[in-house]
This record gives C-alpha cells, sequence and structure tokens, in this order.
C-alpha cells in the first residue's frame, strides 16, 4: 500500500495565495483591532503540533481520554457505517492521529475498502502521522494533504467518487463559535453527497473547575502552546515579541458557553513586526485573544445537525458523559 502526502501548492487554488502573506495579514488584522485577537490556526506550527500532542497527554486535559475511550468500546459500531461499500476515511485537522489508528486498526481487522485521507494545516503533524503509519500500519492506504480544511476537501473531491466519511476528532469545532460552526459545517456538508456520514467530537459542558484546570494545566504546557504563538510570529514574520512580558490565561465565559484563551500584555510596550513593517501597541493587563472552545449540550449537538442539513444517526459517549462522538448522515432532499 502506498503511505504519502501532498503539500497542496497555492497554485492548486487560483483564489489562494503565499502562506506567509496570508499570515502576515491575519496578524495585521488581529492586532489592529480594538479587542485584539490572532486565529487559533495559527497555534499549530511544528513546535506547536508537538506542544498539543504533550496536552494531550497530561492527566489535567479529559477530552483525548474520553474520546479514546469512545472509540476504542464503539470503534465496531463506527465501522458499520460503511460495511461493504468502498470509501475515503477523511480527518479534518488529523494531528498525528493518535486516536484515530484504533479505528485504522479495526477497519483492517474487519476487511473494509478504504483510503485514509488525513487533512493537516500543519506539515509537522502530517509528517509525522504519515512515517508512523508507514512503520505500524503499511497495508493503510493513506494519502494526507497538508492544507487548511476546506482546499483539502474541494481537491478530493475533484478527483475521488467513492463514498466519503469524515471525521473531526478532537472537539475542534469548538474552536468556531456557533455561527462559525453553522458555515463550516454547511460548507462540510455541501461538499458531500447525501448519505456520506461525518463524525465529530464535542466536548460537553460540565463542573467549570474541570474545564479550567484542562486549559490551565499545572505543569505549564498549555502556557507553553499559546505563548507559541508569538515565537511563531518572532521567526516568520521577524517579530519582536518578548515572552517574559506576555503571560497565557485561559478562562470559561459562561455566557457563551466556551473556554477562551488570552496572551496579556505584562507592561506597556511596542512590539514592531519586520514583514509587516510596523509596530503594534499594547498596554499593560491588554489580552490578544487566541483560541475558543466551544462546550456543548445534547440538545445543542442535536439543534446544530439539524440547522446544517444532517441527520443525527448515533451520539456515542464516554462513562463520565464528558465528551461526545456524534455521528451524522447528509441529507439531501430529492438526491
Ligand atoms: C485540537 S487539534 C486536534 C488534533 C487531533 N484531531 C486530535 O483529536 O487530537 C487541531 C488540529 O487541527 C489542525 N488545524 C487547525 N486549524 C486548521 C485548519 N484551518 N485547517 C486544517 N487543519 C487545521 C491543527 O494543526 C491540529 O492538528
Amino acid at each position: 500500500m502506498s503511505i504519502t502526502y501532498k503539500k497542496l501548492d497555492p497554485k492548486d487554488f487560483e483564489d489562494s495565495f503565499d502562506a506567509n502573506q496570508a499570515f502576515a495579514l491575519d496578524v495585521l488584522v488581529g492586532l489592529s483591532e480594538t479587542h485584539k485577537s490572532l486565529s487559533s490556526k495559527y497555534l499549530y506550527d511544528s513546535a506547536g503540533s508537538e506542544l498539543f500532542t504533550a496536552i494531550t497527554k497530561s492527566p489535567d486535559y479529559y477530552p483525548t481520554d474520553c474520546e479514546r475511550e469512545i472509540l476504542v468500546k464503539y470503534a465496531d459500531e463506527i465501522a458499520q457505517q460503511f460495511n461493504g461499500v468502498a470509501f475515503n476515511l477523511v480527518e479534518l485537522g488529523a494531528g498525528i492521529g493518535e486516536k484515530t489508528k484504533i479505528l485504522l486498526k479495526r477497519f483492517t481487522e474487519l476487511d473494509l475498502e478504504f483510503q485514509y485521507v488525513p487533512i493537516d494545516i500543519s506539515e509537522g503533524a502530517m509528517i509525522e502521522l504519515v512515517s508512523d503509519l508507514k512503520e505500524t500500519m503499511p497495508e493503510v492506504e493513506t494519502n494526507g494533504l497538508v492544507s487548511e480544511y476546506f482546499n483539502g476537501i474541494k481537491w478530493l473531491n475533484n478527483r475521488n467518487e467513492r463514498r466519503n466519511f469524515v471525521l473531526f476528532l478532537g472537539s475542534s469545532i469548538g474552536n468556531f463559535n456557533h455561527a462559525g460552526a453553522r458555515t463550516f459545517l454547511r460548507n462540510v456538508w455541501n461538499s458531500l453527497n447525501h448519505e456520506d456520514c461525518l463524525l465529530t467530537g464535542f466536548d460537553l459542558k460540565k463542573d467549570i473547575e474541570a474545564l479550567l484546570l484542562a486549559y490551565n494545566d499545572v505543569a505549564g504546557v498549555t502556557a507553553q502552546f499559546n505563548l507559541n504563538l508569538l515565537v511563531r510570529i518572532n521567526r516568520e514574520l521577524g517579530g519582536t515579541f518578548d515572552l517574559n512580558k506576555f503571560r497565557h490565561y485561559g478562562t470559561y465565559n459562561v455566557f457563551n458557553g466556551a473556554m477562551e484563551s488570552f496572551l496579556v500584555s505584562m507592561e506597556d510596550q511596542d512590539v514592531y513586526i519586520e514583514t509587516i513593517g510596523r509596530s503594534f501597541s499594547f498596554r499593560e493587563w491588554e489580552p490578544i485573544h487566541t483560541e475558543y472552545s466551544y462546550k456543548y449540550l445534547e440538545s445543542e449537538v442535536k439543534v446544530l445537525a439539524a440547522e446544517t442539513g444532517f441527520r443525527v444517526n448515533k451520539m456515542l459517549f464516554d462513562s463520565r458523559r464528558f465528551f461526545t462522538d456524534s455521528i451524522w448522515t447528509v441529507h439531501k432532499p430529492g438526491a
């Protein structure tokens, strides 16, 4: 079996331009706002992906263990979705695919006919995933794409007629606010065919203390992960952020139901960014918003499916009901 990955070239998409330019533009826009913000997708350079893996191993970060428990327990039920039909197992934001390997192993044992298409913006994570699969599961045909979610899906759809089973694990859906999640899921719906499936991990609303600990782990790995965004701006855009003058702050917004991460300036300061050619001023205690992690009620998951054209097939829970993997089917009336 072949196990490869392809880095999608901007030329594959007329409307995209150089990734470094896009990063610079997003940083310019985000740091020019009254309430400064940076997109969480930029947290994942190679170092960021490694730090995220370290977070998933922290005893304080429960979502990975919960989802692993679900995938181990329900691998056979999940496999039934496409038993007897050849399909693409497309994974959005695959990272290093640690939990996905549970499904890959079971699908292979059950002799399902599929190719695995992990899609991730982080080339570092993709290299690790692909080389690990070469060694541990050479029988799984793997064609990875280093790309934004939608460029990856578009690229795949132009080349493949198979049914699709899309995985969106790890509660990455929580990085979108509710309007953003609807837009994202509508886009996924639009690029899939009637009866294709989507399995999404949703982190559920729970004791606020458990949430706060998960995003402020005692060992400080989440803080390092968040601060790495400034390291990345320094390296890739010629920034002059002094890491000692910013701190990580993770808090739960009870009104919108989201954990939110910030980098807070510890003093009045100006930071020059060479590629952008200008300085940005920070006041003492001024925050940069870096990440949302929206938490859901079971009922909110079902409403979201209905609003975006999907039918809920199954809601799979861990033993503590901290997390759900929800399996939806694409419903296209008249198809
Ligand atoms: C929270 S991690 C989840 C990783 C893995 N799925 C898991 O469950 O442990 C999010 C992953 O999505 C990737 N990612 C974030 N934004 C992305 C985007 N816009 N397009 C493609 N991948 C993205 C990151 O590089 C990272 O590997």
